[in-house]
This record gives C-alpha cells, sequence and structure tokens, in this order.
C-alpha cells in the first residue's frame, strides 16, 4: 500500500503541515491564469491549496490517495474530487490549467517525463501550469515513499520539450530557497 493511501498516515500529514499553504505559488498562478478559468490540482492532500484556488477558479481536487479524497469531501460536498494518478492522468477531459505543489517529487524521472507528455494531453490550447519541488541533486526513499530533488536547469530541460517556460525560480519554503516553482504554457 502506498504510504498516503493510509489512513493514518494522510492524518499525520495534515497536522504536520498545519500552518503551511500554497498562498505564494497560487498568487504567482493568478499572474498568468483569468479568474473563471478550470483548474486541475495534482496530489490536493489536505486540500489547503485548493481552497484557495477554488476563490478564483473552477477547481477539480484529485490525489492518487482516496484517504486524502475522503477527508476533504466529508467537509466539501460542493467541490469535485477525482482520484488520479498524476503520472497516468488518466482522464478524458480537458482543462485550463493544472497545478501542484510538492507532488511531482514522488514520481521517478521517466515517470515525471510521462506525466508531462500526459499533462500536455489535458491541457486546453494556451493553458497554463503551475508545479513546485523540492531544490536539490539527489533521489531517497522515506517511509517507502519516493522523493526526487531538481534544479532549475533540469526542469527546463524537462519542460521544454513540450511547454513554454513562462516563469521558474528558487523559493523558500522550510530553508532558504529549498524549492522551486515552474510556470509552464502551451503554446
Ligand atoms: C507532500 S504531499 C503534498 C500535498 C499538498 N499538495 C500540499 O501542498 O500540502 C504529496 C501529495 O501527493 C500525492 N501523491 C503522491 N504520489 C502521487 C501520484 N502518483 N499521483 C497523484 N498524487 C500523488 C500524495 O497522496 C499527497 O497528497
Amino acid at each position: 500500500m502506498a504510504y498516503f493511501d493510509n489512513m493514518e498516515n494522510a492524518k499525520e500529514y495534515i497536522n504536520m503541515a498545519e500552518g503551511i499553504d500554497g498562498t505564494y505559488l497560487v498568487n504567482i498562478l493568478k499572474k498568468y491564469l483569468q479568474k473563471g478559468s478550470t483548474i486541475l490540482e495534482l496530489g490536493m492532500g489536505p486540500g489547503k491549496d485548493l481552497n484557495l484556488l477554488k476563490k478564483d477558479y473552477k477547481v477539480t481536487g484529485s490525489d492518487k490517495s482516496k484517504a486524502f479524497l475522503d477527508l476533504y469531501s466529508d467537509e466539501n460536498k460542493d467541490i469535485e474530487l477525482l482520484l488520479l494518478d498524476d503520472k497516468t492522468l488518466n482522464i478524458d477531459r480537458k482543462f485550463d490549467s493544472i497545478y501542484s505543489n510538492k507532488v511531482l517529487i514522488h514520481l521517478d524521472k521517466d515517470e515525471l517525463k510521462e506525466s508531462i507528455n500526459k499533462q500536455y494531453d489535458i491541457l486546453n490550447n494556451d493553458g497554463i501550469a503551475l508545479h513546485s519541488f523540492w531544490r536539490g541533486e539527489t533521489e531517497e526513499i522515506v517511509d517507502g515513499l519516493k522523493f526526487v530533488y531538481y534544479d532549475k536547469d533540469e526542469l527546463i530541460n524537462l519542460f521544454s520539450k513540450k511547454f513554454k517556460i513562462l516563469d521558474i525560480a528558487y523559493y523558500t519554503e522550510m530553508e532558504y530557497k529549498d524549492s522551486i516553482y515552474i510556470v509552464i504554457k502551451k503554446a
């Protein structure tokens, strides 16, 4: 069973992430994405970023973990949620935007390439995506969960094969410039 499929692990993450949300990233996305656009969040986890996004956009939340979806839907019956793996993105619909915060870090590099190709397919023309990653050069497995770290050059190399890069920068989450976000466009 994957780590976050376990309800206790999902609840522990929610407690651990108390006080952290993606305000910084959502504000960057707002510079590029018109109000009222459709947006699919990948790996929504507790759904704090989804709560921010839903103020301006028509949101669909998703995660590979049913535990997170169940916990969120208990409190938010009106929000569309999908059980979705961000590697395969097996969905027959298109969106104006895709958002993820520290989610694609759990794919290995070949899986990330697969996800990027699928993201291209499920975005409308001129669609925008914003993703965040941990910064670094290594890979590790913690509690059976894979963590893959990136620097700017590697992300540019991976995403520019399918997308135009609108913005990419290091930012601070826990430690100085420990994170990277990238904003891409289906051109
Ligand atoms: C570090 S948590 C981040 C959660 C949330 N985005 C946040 O910022 O708090 C990683 C999330 O990615 C989800 N996840 C991991 N692998 C996934 C996959 N292959 N497809 C979709 N979601 C995945 C996990 O279930 C978890 O909710």
